[in-house]
């Protein structure tokens, strides 16, 4: 049968309780599970670490709303990635990531990874040309973010999967921004989809956490070994949280393009903003590219501010509706400065980003207190 994205969301992997009936998963609040003797496992359950049932619905659930073969959940966005690279990559590889990558990506990368013997470059990924040219034959990984944080760069997700796969490299796209539900990156040929799922999956700020999706099943088991053997693993309340956002994705996602839209319609008429990066606007470089490849354009704006950085700071804490903080996909509004805040880890690298950039996650409140609060931050 060939559900629907809503009705993925809401039942995929979530059989009414055999016991009970409970139309929802309960929370397996369990470490360790009766054997009916030494081996016999009652329903393939033995240690939560290996498998818990309420983290197994979830993974059910982001393996049917990405289009892949095996989700696994984590106990963060990094804990998923740190995962699959130390299961894709072994010292002595190299991996090209985005020049604007998330900056806690980047620090595994340049703090972690690195000392493994993993090598990266970064690399301008809205240029596909330039991606090809700095594949080396030890590349073993294109990590993708599109849209990116902070910049909101888009990537062609379809042309860097063929660029990866013609050197025999796998693409990774991290897909926290977009969401499923915007953007379905194995449809597109990504060999494995990655997310911060306390951003949009979870949706209200109350959970960290992460998955990992592969396309195929046997990369699926090499993760899911990888998933047992290092431990990062989603603990059954985050896990059930994060599933109870996952119902309601679609129509958070649609209100929260919604309200962005307005948004960004008033920075681009506002004075004091000198630029606007949204994918949705028709003179971004890659709008074309995500009107191709995303439903929507999603609720992440960023803009610059006139002024400098002192004046993108005083903008951020001006806000009131829309609260200073780090993170973003809640249902609430987020501002911040990424210079200073989430990616302060990125400055003198060749990630930093403008010091008069603000970011904003456009939640789902009244669209009209949103632009006033915004109307009075920027003064
Ligand atoms: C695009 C992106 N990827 C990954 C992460 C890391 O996820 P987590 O904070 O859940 O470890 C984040 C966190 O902000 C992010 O924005």
């Amino acid at each position: 049968m060939n559900e629907g994205f809503e009705t993925l969301a809401i039942h995929a992997g979530q059989e009414a309780d055999p016991h009970t009936g409970a139309v929802v998963p309960p929370i397996y609040a369990v470490s360790t599970y009766k054997q009916d003797g030494v081996g016999g496992l009652r329903s393939g359950y033995e240690y939560s670490r290996s498998a818990n049932p309420t983290r197994t619905a979830l993974e059910e659930c982001l393996a049917a709303v990405e289009g892949g073969a095996r989700g696994l959940a984590f106990a963060s966005g990094l804990a998923a990635e740190d995962t699959l690279l130390r299961t894709v990559c072994a010292p002595g590889d190299h991996v090209l990531i985005p020049d604007d990558a998330y900056g806690g990506t980047f620090r595994l990368f340049a703090k972690v990874l690195e000392r493994w013997g993993v090598s990266y470059d970064p690399v301008p990924l809205g240029d596909v040309d330039a991606v090809r040219a700095a594949v080396r034959p030890e590349t073993k990984v294109i990590w993708v973010e599109t849209p990116t944080n902070p910049l909101l760069g888009i990537a062609d997700i379809a042309a860097l999967a063929s660029v990866a796969h013609d050197a025999g490299a796998l693409l990774v796209v991290d897909n926290t921004f977009a969401s499923p539900y915007l953007q379905q990156p194995v449809a597109l040929g990504a060999d494995v989809v990655v997310h911060s799922t306390t951003k949009y999956v979870g949706g209200h700020s109350d959970v960290v956490g992460g998955a990992l999706v592969a396309a195929s099943a046997e990369l699926g088991e090499r993760l899911a070994y990888h998933q047992n053997a290092m431990g990062a693993v989603a603990g059954p309340f985050d896990a059930w949280l994060t599933l109870r956002g996952l119902k309601t994705l679609a129509v958070r996602m649609d209100r929260h393009c919604d309200n962005a839209e307005r948004v960004v319609e008033l920075l681009a008429s506002h004075p004091k903003v000198t630029q606007v990066l949204y994918p949705g606007l028709p003179e971004h470089p890659g709008h074309e590219v995500a009107a191709k490849q995303m439903r929507r354009f999603g609720g992440m704006v960023s803009f610059r501010v006139a002024g400098g950085e002192e004046a993108a700071v005083e903008v951020c804490n001006r806000a009131k509706l829309f609260t200073l903080g780090e993170s973003l996909g809640g249902v609430e509004s987020l501002i911040e400065h990424p210079g200073r805040m989430t990616h302060a880890s990125a400055a003198g690298s060749p990630l930093e980003v403008p010091a008069d950039l603000v970011r904003l996650s456009v939640g789902i409140e009244t669209v009209g207190d949103l632009l006033a609060d915004l109307s009075q931050a920027l003064g």
